[in-house]
């Protein structure tokens, strides 16, 4: 019960990888507030959530409304212990078939979210410190074919996420960040169902890592609860790779 009478602030929390995390940090006894756009979908995971979810439905692209909801939020829910920033999206295309409207919905929703969320939640836990934890993959770390705008966001995460830590360092906050691998998720799914071939794309996502499968969105969420817990607490700026051993290979 490492966050016991914590509040965590979960983004993406509707699915995936932010509903792993936002219910893994209630499991160890955290309040957490589900951020997304889909109410329903944000109800289902708050009712794993062990009686401490709360629904904040928000589109976090969307400035205007995070300030008009957010401080509110904080008022009622309280001042975060812990941000896990993983709403995000992925808009395929190589930099030359994007359009702008496309390359700006990318970071708009992958690295500018931060941003807006950042400018209430920070103010707020300057005071008393906390841990951010930021969803960047490992395409932070090298680039998939036709997915520019995708890898750049997500090398962007990266780099913010280390400028956050050093400027929430006196103040004792934390900024890490997990790199996931192919992770199962309603996002990859959609992915794999865009190829040709869904199941041979399935199939060599799994074989790409050395551990021989997708990870979970219970991996992942592992990763986070180390990252904002006190187990942590002398880890600051750093990334954690959770790809079951895909960046380690060489390839031959
Ligand atoms: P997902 O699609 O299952 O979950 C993403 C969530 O973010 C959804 O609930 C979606 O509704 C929400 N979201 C998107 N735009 C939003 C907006 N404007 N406002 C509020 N909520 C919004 O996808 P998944 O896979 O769980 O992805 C989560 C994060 O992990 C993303 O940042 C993704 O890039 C990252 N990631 C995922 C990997 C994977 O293999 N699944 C690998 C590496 C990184």
């Amino acid at each position: 019960m490492r966050f016991e009478s914590k509040v965590a602030y979960v983004t993406g929390a509707s699915s995936g990888i932010g509903r792993g995390a936002a219910v893994r940090l209630a499991e160890e006894g955290a309040t957490v507030v589900l951020i997304g756009r889909r109410a329903a979908a944000l109800e289902e995971a708050a009712a794993e959530c062990h009686g401490r979810g709360v629904v904040l439905v928000l589109d976090v692209t969307d400035g205007a409304a995070v300030a008009s909801v957010l401080p509110d939020a904080i008022a009622e829910h309280g001042v975060p212990d812990v941000v896990v920033h993983a709403a995000g999206e992925t808009v395929l295309g190589a930099l030359d078939e994007l359009t702008e409207q496309e390359w700006d919905r990318q970071f708009d929703t992958n690295l500018k979210s931060i941003y807006h969320l950042n400018r209430h939640l920070w103010p707020a836990m300057v005071p008393l410190g906390g841990s951010i934890v930021t969803i960047a993959s490992t395409a932070s770390f090298g680039a998939f074919p036709g997915d520019a705008a995708y890898v750049a966001s997500k090398g962007a995460v990266l780099m913010l996420t280390k400028a956050m830590a050093l400027d929430g360092a006196s103040s004792g906050i934390r900024v890490n960040a997990v790199c996931p691998g192919f992770i199962l998720t309603p996002n990859l799914q959609g992915y794999f169902d865009g190829q040709a071939d869904p199941a041979g794309a399935a199939s060599g996502a799994s074989a790409a890592a050395p551990l021989g499968r997708m990870g979970t969105p219970a991996d992942v969420a592992g990763a986070v609860a180390f990252l904002a817990s006190d187990d942590a607490a002398f880890i600051t700026g750093t990334s954690l790779i959770v790809d079951g051993g895909l960046l380690a290979r060489v390839p031959t």
